[in-house]
Formats: structure tokens, sequence, C-alpha cells
């Protein structure tokens, strides 16, 4: 089976389709508006302090485990330990994506939504941030509007996937990463040359740092996974498609590299063109649907640089939905046997599907609550803080305590060999941080997701999150127990 797998064509092309699911609306649409919140710099300096110390590590982990079994996260933990405990991790992974997918492709609809709008010129009469939001407002609620659009891009999606690892996804990362990058160059070159850009650089530079609460700190671990696609195996199943002579530490340095350098770029274009229109930069999630309208309505040739700016966030998107549907497809393909496009076909109709309680969530199921939050909320709730810490904790500890180290070091060591002999220093920090270091600070963000649980939503789902997290830890230790026994 597994002298049939594809293999990446390149070495640039796998790093180039592992940047592009790091790279997507993480980045582009929610970076800005969290670090924007969070008091700019200081928010920054947190941020890339958590993907050094967690992002990084548990990355190498990930794609090593991928590498080394050839397999989808179920079929890589059944080959390394076999032990139940560890295929339901797995299969949360592979569930992880279903639901991420379902809700990701809500907001890359909207997306594309806003490139016909662009092309409409309806930005062109946006004189004010309200009349923007208002306008946007009437999209969401348009049920037909978000289900197109919804429905478009999960075929897009479905589509690259469908065309397999080596004509689809490295193809098309081939060409879309570049694209994205070349347009968001441009936007950063009229973001900075716009009068009054100084005041946005100024914001995004200097730090605030009274704004760094327990609270940011804590966003900012949260976002380092869902940024580079952490926690439920998107990242294992790429790397099941590498080989023995790459060297996945330093793939793993250039896709954060590259995935850091995005998110800044895309808050230095959209925070320079904020502050020279004069406008809040701190209004939240709908940061850039309701004020970068006005912003490119009140721009010289502001119709061009809107389309532009969408169609680069729908790319970008569209590189990290497709790794989503991969992991589904790979488990398919793998355990189960099927063909790949059959797999592509059910279960990117079956994602579609889910997703439509969260295209309604922003209209006709808006008042229907579960947990007393939307269907949309509960997805991104559970996935963000729920399964994507919760597999990142869970792969630092299999890689750091249950795998074994000396036979985690055989498989680090094919295709970087080198870095081995000349820099052990570096590959026992690395274990050190995959240890101690990762899993002690997910486990914080996991209990603080916990706590806004506790706060937000009814005590029975707390109780059950609770209950959930001892018997894991209890199940675990017994495991682990039993193998020093062995
Ligand atoms: N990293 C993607 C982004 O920043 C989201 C993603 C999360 C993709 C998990 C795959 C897996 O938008």
């Amino acid at each position: 089976m597994s002298n049939q797998r594809e293999h990446w064509g390149s070495k640039a092309g796998f790093i180039l389709a592992a940047a592009g699911s790091a790279i997507g609306l993480g980045n582009i649409w929610k970076f800005p508006y969290i670090a924007g919140e969070n008091g700019g710099a200081a928010f920054i300096f947190v941020y890339l302090i958590c993907i050094a110390l967690i992002g990084l590590p548990v990355l190498i982990a990930e794609i090593l485990i991928g590498r080394t079994t050839q397999r989808n996260p179920v079929g890589a933990f059944k080959k390394l330990s076999g032990k139940p405990f560890w295929i339901i991790i797995g299969s949360i992974g592979v569930m992880a994506g279903f639901i991420i997918l379902s809700f990701y492709t809500v907001i890359a609809g909207w997306s594309i939504g806003y490139i016909v709008e662009a092309l409409k010129g309806s930005f062109s009469q946006f004189a004010d941030p309200k009349v923007s939001s208002d306008y946007f407002n009437n999209l969401v609620g348009n049920a037909g509007w978000v289900l197109s659009y919804h429905t478009l891009f999960s075929l897009l999606t479905m589509g690259v996937v469908y065309a397999g690892v080596n004509k689809g996804i490295e193809n098309g990362s081939k060409i879309m990463m570049p694209v994205l990058f070349i347009l968001l160059i441009i936007l950063v070159i009229r973001g900075i040359t716009l009068p009054g850009a100084e005041k946005g650089l100024a914001f995004f530079w200097s730090p605030d740092w009274s704004k760094i609460t327990g609270q940011s700190v804590l966003i900012a671990l949260g976002h380092a996974f869902f940024t580079i696609s952490l926690g439920m195996g998107a990242m294992m199943t790429y790397g099941s498609y590498l080989s023995d002579k790459d060297n996945i530490p330093i793939a793993s340095l250039q896709i954060v590299f590259l995935d850091t350098l995005i998110a800044l770029l895309a808050g230095i274009a959209i925070f320079t063109s904020v502050f020279a229109m004069g406008q809040d930069p701190a209004v939240g999630p709908g940061l850039i649907f309701h004020t970068l309208p006005v912003v490119f309505a009140k721009m010289p040739g502001g119709v061009i640089f809107a389309v532009l700016f969408f169609l680069l966030l729908t790319l970008a998107a569209l590189t990290s939905a497709i790794s989503l549907l991969e992991v589904v497809v790979a488990y398919f393909v793998d355990e189960r046997k099927w063909p790949r496009h059959k797999a592509v076909i059910v279960f990117g109709f079956v994602t579609l599907l889910i997703g439509v309680p969260s295209a309604l969530s922003f209209n006709v199921m808006s008042d229907v609550l579960f947990f007393g939050h939307t269907w949309f909320d509960n997805a991104d709730f559970l996935a963000s803080n729920i399964l994507l810490p919760g597999g990142g904790l869970f792969i630092s500890i299999f890689v750091g305590w249950v795998w074994g180290f000396d036979k985690v070091y055989i498989e680090l060591k094919k295709g970087s060999e080198t870095l081995f002999e000349k820099h052990p220093r570096i590959i026992l920090g690395w274990k050190i941080f995959l240890k101690y270091v990762s899993p002690v600070m997910i486990m914080i963000v996991f209990l603080h997701s916990i706590g806004l649980l506790e706060s937000a939503i009814l005590q029975i789902r707390t109780n059950w999150v609770m209950i959930s997290l001892i018997v894991t830890v209890i199940y675990l230790f017994i495991n682990l127990k039993m193998r020093n026994n062995k």
C-alpha cells in the first residue's frame, strides 16, 4: 500500500503546501484583529514567543509522526502504538477536520462573495463604517447568499483535493502561494504609501504593555495552534507524503517563518490602511469585512485593491481548506481502502452539509441556540478551544513520553544528519520543549478554554468537559504506567 502512496514532487512543493495550510483566514482575517484588540506590538511579541516555544516543537513532532508512518492520523497512531486510546486521539483529529472545514468554508464563502461585491462596485457607496457594516449584516443575513458562496467554496476545495496530492494540492499551492505573496506585497506598498500610514505602523510596532494580561497571553497561545494548523493531524497528513530525504526541523522552521511573515504583512497592509482612513482598529472580527470596504471606497484605484484583497483571502483560505479535507480523505483512503475520488466527493458533500447550520447561524438559525450559542459559535469553540489544544497536548505527550526517544531520534535524524551532528543542542532543546514546556503551556490554554466555558456556557457542559478531561488524564497515566511496567 505504501509504495502506491503519492509523495511530494519536490521539497519546495511540500513547504508551499504546508505553508499554504498554515496561512489562511487565521493570518489575514483573525491575526490583525486580535493583535489590534490586544495591544498591537506587545501582543505580537507574546504570539511570537508562543509560536517559537510551542508551535515549532509540536509542528516538528506532528510532521515526524506523519512521515514515519506514511499514514493519516488514525493510521499513524495505529501503527505506532496500536492502543485504542491513541487511535481515538487520531480519530478526534479526523473529526476536527470535518468540524473546522464545515465553518471555515462559510467565512471563506463570504470572501468570494466580497470579490463579487467589489467587482460590482458596491463598495463605492460606502461613505462610513455604519453603511458598510449594515451592508455586511444584510448580506450575511441572507441565507441564500451565504449558502451559495459556502457551496461554491466547498466545491473549489473538493476540486483541488480530487486532483490529488501532486496535481491538485502541490501544483495548486505552487501557483496560489506566490500569487498570494505578490498580492500581499502590493497591498503593503499601497498601505504604507497612503498619507497617514505612519499612525498604523506606530500602532503595530510600538508596544502597549499595559494591554498584555493573562487573558491576552492565552489568546496568543490559542491562536498559535490555529494559525499553524496544529493539533488535528493536517500537518501529520502532509508529512505522510514526505520521504526520508527531507529535513523536518528545517522544513518546520520555514513553514513557521512563512506563516508568521504573512500574518505580519497582513497586519501592516490592514492597519496602515485603517489608520490612514481614520478608522477604529479595534472593531473586532468584522474588521476586514466592515472596515476595509470603506477604506477601499476612499482609496484611488480602490476597486482593484478590493478585488485583489478578497481574492488573496480566498486563495489563502483555499490552501488551508484543502489540507482540512485531505485529512478526512487520507483516512478513508488509507484505513477504509476507498478510492480517492469517492472519498473526496462523499466527504466533500458531507462537510458541505454539516456546514449548512453554520451558514444559517447568521440568518434563519440565528435564534436557534445550543448551550446558549449558535451552531457556528459552538463549532468554532469546540474546534479551536478544545480539539486543537487537546490534540496538540496529546501529540507532544505521545512523542515526548510514549513513543520512546531512541526511536524518535532515529526517525528525526533521517534527512537531518548534519543538524544532529553539528548542533546536537538544538535537538536536545527540542526534546526539552516537547516533553516539558509545550505540554504545560498547552494545559494552560486548555484550562483557560474550560474557564471560558464556565462563565459562558451552561454548567452541565462544563462538567462534561471536566469529567472527560479527568478520565482522559487518568487513562493516560494508567496507560503510561502499564507501558513502563512491561
Ligand atoms: N491554519 C489555518 C489558518 O490559519 C486554519 C487551519 C487550522 C487549517 C487547522 C488546517 C487545520 O487559517
